[in-house]
């Protein structure tokens, strides 16, 4: 455990390292290649120029989510802080936490305490820094930084300022679409322990609607999303060796509407072998190299999702066209 202060705040900000294990790109990438069909595990998609594509892609026409999530926040954000105050909140992947403050801004405009802000994610350099960012905005502001893989089971720090205290957990993003059923299942059982009897979770999840809205935000006409995707072989080119030719791949995101999610993948334009970390990978002609899944849901599919993880649906925040909505769950006390 450390604990370091920052000039720039009046109260120190925690930091409990729990040391998660970096997954390798070198073993994960050439596991997924040599599966049927190949795919490369979504986290890798987000190096440096990943992350900065990604930011691109939340701000497009096309997609949606961000800014309708955000609205969402907006305009509810004093029924939703409601849910916060005085308690202690727990971000997943606390990232940029530019949401949060959404739900602070608005809770400190109604003269209301913040509640005690615990950030979790495994990049410590940028947990730290979102904190402290936090920190220096919100000075009456207790923070905790956990550094940790949140889909390992985990526990939080035994310290006085968390006990006792109601826990909400904020998953905001619609992150969870991104897993398979049962991974979200699991994941969502993990947050439930986290948090215990009584507490909630605050989570952003991206609706079922048609295909003709999905696919674009997915696929957009400025090929934003298509370099986001085809940046992963140009990251395997610099760290890994490989010799992918980038003009012999090409971008797809298709709705699969009997599993409502949206598959992205890499299509190989000819037949080709590549190497990659000193191995060679062959490629047929249209073969695909899977990147991500993004599920999407019905309000009554994810409701049946979050009671298999021991989740009761409190309430539902959704936008007038019923894109995406805000959830709050709880766990049956
Ligand atoms: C991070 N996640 C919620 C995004 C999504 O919408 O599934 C990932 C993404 N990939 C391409 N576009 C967006």
């Amino acid at each position: 455990m450390t604990a370091f202060a920052t000039a720039s705040v009046t109260a120190p900000l925690q930091l409990f390292d729990f040391h998660p294990v970096l997954a390798d790109f070198r073993s994960a990438v050439l596991q997924g290649l040599s599966q049927t069909p190949k795919r490369i595990p979504a986290t890798w998609l987000y190096d440096q120029r990943g992350a900065e594509l990604f930011d691109q892609i939340t701000a497009l026409e096309e997609y949606y989510l961000t800014r309708t999530e955000m609205q969402i926040l907006q305009e509810r954000a004093v029924e939703i802080g409601d849910r916060i105050t005085q308690g202690a909140l727990v971000e997943f992947g606390s990232g940029s936490s530019q949401k949060i403050r959404i739900l602070f801004d608005a809770l400190r405009a109604k003269g209301k305490a913040l509640p005690v802000y615990v950030g979790l994610d495994i990049s410590k350099q940028h947990l730290q820094q979102s904190c402290e960012d936090l920190q220096r905005d919100y000075p009456e502001l207790a923070a905790i930084a956990i550094c940790a893989d949140y889909t390992q089971p985990l526990r939080l720090p035994d310290v006085p300022v968390l006990q006792n205290r109601h826990k909400t957990a904020f998953f905001p993003g619609s992150t969870l679409g991104n897993l398979e059923p049962e991974d979200a299942i699991a994941f969502l059982k993990t947050v439930a322990h986290l948090i215990g009897p009584g507490g909630d979770l605050l989570i952003g999840i991206d609706l079922q609607k048609s295909k003709s809205i999905l696919e674009p935000a997915y696929d957009d006409a400025q090929g934003i999303s298509a370099q986001f995707a085809l940046n992963v072989l140009t990251r395997m080119n610099r760290e890994l060796g490989a010799n992918f030719d980038l003009a012999q791949f090409r971008y797809e995101a298709v709705y699969n509407e009997a599993l409502g999610r949206i598959e992205m993948y890499i299509v190989s334009q000819i037949a080709q072998t590549v190497e990659v970390a000193g191995e060679a990978i062959a490629f047929a002609a249209g073969e695909r190299l899977y990147t991500e899944h993004s599920y999407k849901y019905t309000p009554a599919q994810f409701n049946q999702l979050a009671a298999q993880a021991g989740f009761r649906t409190r309430s539902v925040w959704t936008d007038s066209q019923a894109l995406f909505m805000v959830v709050d769950l709880a766990t049956c006390p």
